[in-house]
This record gives structure tokens, C-alpha cells and sequence, in this order.
């Protein structure tokens, strides 16, 4: 079975190649290296022992991508991940944003109808919940974005169920992502941001290695049971095998339609308790000290997992021992 992978050689798509070539799907990868690096293609050859095809194109240059499905017309599925993501710099460049994460999802719509690949998986995420005092958060919640990143998500949301009740021969599956931290327990692929990272665990990690001094926690003020901000982390191993169980529910259902579903733990933790569990797997390599709340930021989201659970069969099984010793060995061996 082939399966086409945008934005493949990130974060997230580099582990659900992984996963998927475990599993032994065949592994197609779109990637224009804006946020990732093309050595991870070998890497991800290394840990599997096999081949993987990759082409450097960006997703939102129509005529180049339609190469990928002429040279490759038995394609099952399209898992898409590429997109830009930096909360904040989607505030200041927000077209950059609509232009680059709507245009490649309608590229990739109008190529599959074209050529008769009706199966589509998109990387949405927990950023698309409105506000809530009802936790966990449940795929039925109310749904609002807070900045333009999070609006992209939303709109191809939008996007995705429109085009899906118009062509119901589409199969469409959205996974909302929560924390996704962690590594393949190889240490060879893992969160490589560039620059410096806004996400919690990447920064935790550069001061464990020396890079910075310190880690600024944002607030230790809010409603939670430390005062500070709780999350669901969930290893991007478990997440990228999410997938791998969404790619099986649209295999064994013909006309699956149109399904949504969060990928996360279930389970909420502070970031005093990411420091803390880190601190003690890792040796005690992070010091803290609080800061003023990061505008934007709210005091606690997690995940109902119970609906992925029952029609996916997806459960989580790593620890956040396990989340944070991967992260920390992925830095160790690649700084
Ligand atoms: C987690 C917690 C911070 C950095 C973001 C995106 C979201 C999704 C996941 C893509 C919060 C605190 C962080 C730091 C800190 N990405 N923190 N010091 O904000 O929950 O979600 O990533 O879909 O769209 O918004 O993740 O890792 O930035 O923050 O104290 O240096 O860590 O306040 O409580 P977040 P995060």
C-alpha cells in the first residue's frame, strides 16, 4: 500500500514514516525543506533498513506537485503535514500563513480528485477548540481559533468538510494533535526547530545540553494545581502510530466519510511536572525560574481520547518518563 506523506521530513511526518514503513506501507515524501532538513530521508532509511521516495517540492507549487502523481498513480492515501506552524509569527506574517497552509491543502484536494485518490488524512489540532471550563475537550466542543496558525487549522477544517459533503466518495479523517514531545527511542530523528524553539520540551532541551542558561516559565499563576500551564503531552511515537490506525479505519471501511478525532492522552501535565520528570530521568539539568504569562496562553487543555480509543482502537503507551528520556537522548546524540 502507497502512501504519500507532505511535509514528511518534520517533526511529526518523520516518525509517521517511520511508523508507516514499519508497517510496511510504501512511503512517498513531499517536503520543500522549509522547516526540516533533506538528511533526515537517510535517517529514516537507517531505522527502517528501507527505501523511502523523496521529492524536494513544495506543496503549494501545483505543477511540480502534480509530478509526484503522474509518476506515482497507485497512490492509497495522502497523510498531510506540511504547513507552517510558529503561533507567532503567524500573528505577524498571517497571509504568508493563509497563502502557504490553505493553498496546499486545495493543491492536494484538486490533484487526488484528478487522478482517483480519495483517501485523506489531515494533521489538525487541539488549537482549534474555542475555549473551554469543560475539560477534557471532546471532539463535539465548540470549535474557535485565537490567531491565524490555529485559523489556518480551522479553516482547512472548514475546507475539508465542505469538499468532503460535495465528493462522498472521499474518505477524510482530521486528527487534532495535542503536545506531540518526544523521539524514536533510536535518537535519530526527533524536534529539530530552527531557531529558537517556542515549544516547551525543544527549550527544555537546549538548556540540558548548555545552549541556554535557564528556562523561563510563563506564569505560575494560573488555575491549575502548581500554578502553572497544563497540557496533554503525548509521545510523537503514539501519535504517529494514530495514524498508521486512522490509514487501517479508512482500509477496512469503504465509504468511511468524513472523521474526527483527538490524538492525545487523556492526561494533563503542568509544566512544573515536564521540569520536574525530566529533572529526574535526565539528571537534574534544568534550572527555572518564572516569568510573566506568554500572551495567548491559557491556563489548562487536555484531550478526551475515548472517541479514538473506541472507533480507532488508538490508545497511548508511553510514559512521560519515557517522553521526556527520548527528547533528552535525541539532543545528546545529534547537538
Ligand atoms: C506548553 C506549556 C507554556 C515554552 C503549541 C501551539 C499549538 C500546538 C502545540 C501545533 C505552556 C509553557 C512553553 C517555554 C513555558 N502546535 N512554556 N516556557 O502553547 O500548549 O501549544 O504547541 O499545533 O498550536 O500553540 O505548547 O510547548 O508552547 O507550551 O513555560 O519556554 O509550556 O506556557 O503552558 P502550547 P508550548
Amino acid at each position: 500500500m502507497k502512501i504519500l506523506l507532505t511535509g514528511g521530513l518534520g517533526y511529526i511526518g518523520s516518525h509517521t514514516a517511520v511508523q508507516a514503513l514499519k508497517d510496511n506501507y510504501e512511503v512517498i515524501i513531499v517536503d520543500n525543506l522549509s522547516n526540516s532538513k533533506e538528511e533526515v530521508v537517510n535517517k529514516i532509511r537507517q531505522i527502517t533498513g528501507k527505501d523511502v521516495k523523496f521529492y524536494k517540492i513544495d506543496v503549494c507549487d501545483k505543477q511540480k506537485l502534480e509530478l509526484v502523481f503522474d509518476e506515482n498513480p497507485d497512490i492509497f492515501a495522502v497523510i498531510h503535514f506540511a504547513g507552517f506552524k510558529a503561533v507567532g509569527e503567524s500573528v505577524e506574517k498571517p497571509l504568508m500563513y493563509y497563502q502557504n497552509n490553505l493553498i496546499s491543502t486545495i493543491n492536494l484536494l484538486e490533484l487526488m480528485k484528478k487522478n482517483g485518490i480519495v483517501n485523506f488524512i489531515f494533521s489538525s489540532s487541539a488549537t482549534v477548540y474555542a475555549p473551554s471550563k469543560i475539560m477534557p475537550l471532546e471532539e463535539s466542543f465548540p470549535l474557535e481559533a485565537s490567531n491565524p496558525y490555529g485559523r489556518t487549522k480551522l479553516f482547512n477544517e472548514f475546507i475539508l468538510k465542505d469538499f468532503q459533503s460535495a465528493n462522498p466518495e472521499f474518505n477524510i479523517t482530521l486528527l487534532r494533535y495535542f503536545n506531540p514531545i518526544g523521539a524514536d527511542d533510536s535518537g535519530i530523528i526527533g524536534e529539530d526547530p530552527n531557531g529558537i524553539p517556542n515549544n516547551l520540551m525543544p527549550y527544555i532541551c537546549k538548556v540540558a545540553i548548555g545552549e541556554f542558561d535557564h528556562l523561563d516559565i510563563f506564569g505560575n499563576d494560573y488555575n491549575t494545581k502548581d500554578g502553572t500551564g497544563v497540557r496533554d503531552y503525548i509521545h510523537v511515537v503514539d501519535l504517529a502510530t494514530g495514524h498508521i490506525k486512522a490509514l487501517k479505519q479508512i482500509e477496512s471501511n469503504k465509504n468511511n466519510g468524513l472523521k474526527i478525532y483527538n490524538l492525545g492522552t487523556g492526561k494533563g501535565y503542568s509544566v512544573l511536572d515536564i521540569v520536574n520528570t525530566f529533572n529526574k530521568v535526565n539528571g537534574d539539568l534544568v534550572k527555572y525560574e518564572f516569568t510573566q504569562r506568554r500572551a495567548g496562553d491559557i491556563d489548562i487543555y487536555y484531550a478526551s481520547p475515548k472517541k479514538a480509543e473506541k472507533e480507532l482502537g488508538f490508545k497511548t503507551e508511553k510514559t512521560l518518563e519515557e517522553m521526556c528520556k527520548s527528547s533528552y537522548n535525541y539532543v545528546i546524540k545529534n547537538k
